[in-house]
């Protein structure tokens, strides 16, 4: 089995994950990384001198023979660019989500990877969390019947992240593009990715990014001081064959402190909930709720070791670029509707 060796390109919060999750992946390495702040990158693996080359920029990285594939741990407003340099220079990407700023931008990286013959992949990590598999798992035997809704909540009473997450030209949004597509994404690919065909959304900026003393906060390594997107989003997503997905996401929200995550699918014959993990359904004469136990294991390994055969030619991409970029459409028409107070056909 060929190893396919990767870079990591950003050396802020997630790209520490992902070096972390590869170490212990099968059939995928890190062997470099770098930085727009290259200390950072030297920082980010001094730890280990021996294991990592530290590249002095996205350039020298993808130039590079030692390198089959490359991590984009950037912010999201250098997906794009990333993504086009690194395809231009022959080498597949796993692209941390959301895919990129709009839509055109992601129909750019797709036309990169056909034209450069690259594999891309979105960084859709939830999909290989074991408990979104023991969803699936009950939805595709038929379980539920046909899952025709599901109703999330991913709100945080006081968790703005500082830094570029907060500047809407670099992130491209709030907690809707951050934490709502994980979970739209997640509910739609166990719904079957049915296609879109309208959004509504009410967007609010009420609460702003407060950070009280009593909370921790998730601190961006690349800094901003503007600060101006949504504190929270609540919408509704309607797609072919009268399928719904209501969502809510916020930074900013007055919700207990420990926040609320929440996943429901609805089904025809049952339902299942994923915080905590159930599947619910009437039986003889009464509903029962039958609790699911999974294996756990880190959800990036996971990824790694899956895009690692994604390039061997093993398998499909479980989250192909193509998936990213309907995502996007659903985001862009969500902040669409926010805006223009209007409900917007996809
Ligand atoms: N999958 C998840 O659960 C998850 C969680 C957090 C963040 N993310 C995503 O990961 C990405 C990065 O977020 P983060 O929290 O690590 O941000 P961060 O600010 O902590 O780190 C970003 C790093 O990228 C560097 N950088 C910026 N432009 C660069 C360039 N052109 N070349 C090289 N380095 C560059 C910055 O200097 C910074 O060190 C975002 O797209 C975010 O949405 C995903």
């Amino acid at each position: 089995m060929k190893e396919i060796r990767f870079g990591i390109i950003g050396a802020g919060n997630i790209a520490r994950e992902h070096l972390g999750s590869m170490y212990s992946a099968q059939g995928v390495k890190c062997v470099g990384v770098c930085d727009k702040v290259y200390e950072r990158a030297v920082d980010m693996v001094k730890d280990y001198p021996d294991q990592y080359r530290v590249y002095k920029d996205a350039q020298e990285m993808v130039e590079s023979p030692d390198i089959d594939a490359v991590i984009l741990a950037v912010p999201n407003y250098q997906h794009n660019p990333m993504f086009l340099l690194a395809a231009k220079n022959g080498k597949h990407v796993l692209c941390e989500k959301p895919m990129a700023l709009n839509v055109k931008q992601c129909e750019e990286m797709i036309e990169a990877a056909e034209k450069y013959g690259i594999k891309g992949q979105m960084g859709f990590c939830t999909r290989f969390m074991r408990e979104i598999e023991a969803m699936k798992d009950h939805i595709d035997a038929g379980n539920i019947g046909e899952a025709y809704f599901g109703q999330i909540d991913t709100l945080r009473s006081r968790g703005a992240p500082t830094g570029w997450f907060g500047n809407n030209e670099k992130s491209g949004g709030g907690p809707l593009i951050d934490m709502g597509v994980h979970y739209i994404d997640a509910t739609w690919y166990l719904m079957g990715c049915p296609k879109p065909v309208s959004v509504k959304a009410l967007n609010y900026h009420k609460i702003g990014n407060r950070y009280p003393k009593s909370e921790s906060i998730y601190a961006a390594y690349e800094q901003d001081t503007v600060y101006n997107v949504e504190d929270s989003s609540h919408g509704l997503i309607t797609f072919e064959n009268g399928k719904g997905i209501m969502y809510q996401a916020s930074w900013s929200i007055n919700v207990p402190r420990d926040g609320i995550a929440h996943m429901d699918i609805y089904g025809t014959k049952g339902g299942l909930r994923r915080h905590p993990l159930k599947f619910i359904r009437e039986e003889e004469s009464g509903m029962t709720e039958t609790n699911l136990h999974y294996l756990d294991k880190d959800c990036f390994t996971l990824q790694h070791e899956a895009f690692g055969r994604v390039i061997r030619g093993e398998e499909e991409s479980r989250a192909p670029l193509s998936q990213g970029a309907v995502m996007q459409r659903m985001l862009e028409g969500l902040y669409e509707s926010a805006r223009t107070g209007k409900e917007v056909i996809l």
